[in-house]
Parts: C-alpha cells; structure tokens; sequence
C-alpha cells in the first residue's frame, strides 16, 4: 500500500474549512451551549480542531463504534464506547471522520436519538455519497470526495497514517 501524493485534500484546504464549518454551526446553534460528541478514533483532529473554534459554550464526548456484516444480516453496529455525559434536552452534535454506506453514523443516531437530545446535528469531514447505503445525511460536510479509500488526519489502514496533516488516497502498490 501506498500514500499517493500530492493529497487529496491539504492541510491548509481542511484548516480552512474548519472555520467555515464552525461559522455555519454558530449561526445555526446561535450562542446557547453545545454537547459536541466526537466519534472515535478517526473524528479525534477534525472534532479538537473543531471544537478550538467554537466559541459558544461547548462540551465533548466520545463515542466508539464498529460495523460488522454478517453473511446473511444488513450487519450489526457494535458501540464500545458510549457519552458519560447526560444528553437529554442538550443541543448534541456528533462529529465524524468520514460517512461511507451510512451504517454506522444510522445506527449510532437512532441510540443516541433515544437519549431525547433537543437537537441532534451531524458534522462529518468527508462525505462518500456514491456509496450510501443507509439514507443519511450531514447537515455539515467539510469535503465531499470520490471513492477511494483515504487516509490521514485520523483516517487510518490498519492503525497507520492516522498522523498524516493532510488527508491522501492510498492505492494498493
Ligand atoms: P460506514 O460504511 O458505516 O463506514 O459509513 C464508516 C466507517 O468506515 C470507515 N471508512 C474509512 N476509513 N478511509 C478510512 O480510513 C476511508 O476511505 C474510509 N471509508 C470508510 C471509517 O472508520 C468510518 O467511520
Ligand atoms: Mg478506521
């Protein structure tokens, strides 16, 4: 495997679009606090870097889940981690890494649903929509991209290239 070059998105490009996300989400949100629920491991940057320019009252969380398919289910999602924070009547937004076929980010806001936020808003960094499965939608996207399977700035292969500033492909050599 292999990390091609120049990235897919830079550094600068998603530092950039930080502050524009963090624009519209003030102007949605206005100034009342919000319960900002990273999803881990890959949403770990994009939600510190995100949260950094916020600037109404804001708490964070961590969520952890995995998607298993079985041979014969529309697969299973696993939550290993889950908020210690109360989020009931709280204004909840789950910030994640990237929205593939949906299956995660789906299961993870019916449950979370059940915990009665007032609000619960979706921010992902990169947006696969060619490979939906699950009908969900972010209500704020950083970068729709292709499919191809990337890495950087939290998105690993196999735990590597979590450490990369900027997102890239990666292609089999
Ligand atoms: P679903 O299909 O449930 O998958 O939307 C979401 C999870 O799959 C992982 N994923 C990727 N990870 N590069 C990665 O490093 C990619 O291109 C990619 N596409 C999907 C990721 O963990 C995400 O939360
Ligand atoms: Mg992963």
């Amino acid at each position: 495997m292999h990390v091609i070059d120049p990235p897919l998105v830079s550094a600068a490009a998603i530092q950039a679009r930080i502050g524009e996300l963090a624009f519209e989400i003030e102007a949605d949100f206005g100034g009342s606090p919000l319960a900002l629920v990273c999803v881990l491991k890959g949403g770990l940057f994009f939600a510190a870097d995100l949260l950094r320019q916020l600037s109404m009252p804001v708490s964070l969380d961590f969520i952890r889940a995995q998607s298993y398919a079985g041979r014969h289910s529309k697969g299973t999602v696993e939550v290993s981690l889950w908020p210690s924070i109360p989020l009931h009547g709280e204004a909840v937004l789950i910030v994640e890494d990237i929205l593939d076929t949906g299956r995660t980010t789906d299961a993870l806001m019916t449950r979370l649903r059940e915990l009665r936020p007032a609000r619960l808003a979706l921010c992902t960094l990169l947006d696969k929509p060619s490979r939906r499965i699950f009908p969900i939608k972010a209500d704020y996207v950083g970068f729709t991209i292709p499919d191809r399977f990337v890495v950087g700035y939290g998105l690993d292969c196999d735990e590597r290239y979590r450490n990369l500033p900027a997102i890239h492909a990666l292609e089999p050599d």
